[in-house]
């Protein structure tokens, strides 16, 4: 009886798992993943779109890009609005992942100053 209610209070303060990707395309499966698959892996490898991370408008801008320049095709009226949802909420933009600058004293030849 104790144990259960231990087990049921661990399983609600267990921090959410992470979310569940596709194994073959490596999307993450949320509403609107399967319409990705379906229209973004013809041309290149779904990488290229889970490595990217933007806004809304930044993804409409690179479907636009894609529609204008590389025939990637018109979409039917809301398939357009399920990829964009699934995109902004999935692969938003991602705080800057680059390290801080090498402090110029721990740069290779500084040593020579000395
Ligand atoms: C008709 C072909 C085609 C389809 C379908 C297609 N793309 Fe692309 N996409 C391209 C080409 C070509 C490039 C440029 C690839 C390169 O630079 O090597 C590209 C590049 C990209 C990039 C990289 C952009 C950058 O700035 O680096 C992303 C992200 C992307 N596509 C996302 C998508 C998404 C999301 C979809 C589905 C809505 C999609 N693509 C469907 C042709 C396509």
């Amino acid at each position: 009886m104790i144990r259960g209610l231990i087990l049921v209070v661990a399983l609600l303060a267990a921090p959410p798992s992470p979310a569940e990707t596709d194994a073959t395309t490596g999307l993450i499966i949320a509403p609107g993943w399967e319409q990705v698959r379906v229209h973004c892996g013809g041309c290149h490898s779904h990488a290229l779109v889970t490595q990217q991370r933007a806004s809304r408008q930044a993804w409409i801008d690179m479907i636009r890009w894609m529609q204008e320049t590389q025939n990637l095709w018109q979409f039917q009226p809301g398939v357009e609005e399920q990829i964009l949802d699934y995109l902004a909420a999935n692969y938003p933009p991602a705080p800057n992942r680059r390290r801080a600058p090498i402090p110029a004293s721990l740069m290779p030849g500084s040593q020579a100053q000395e």
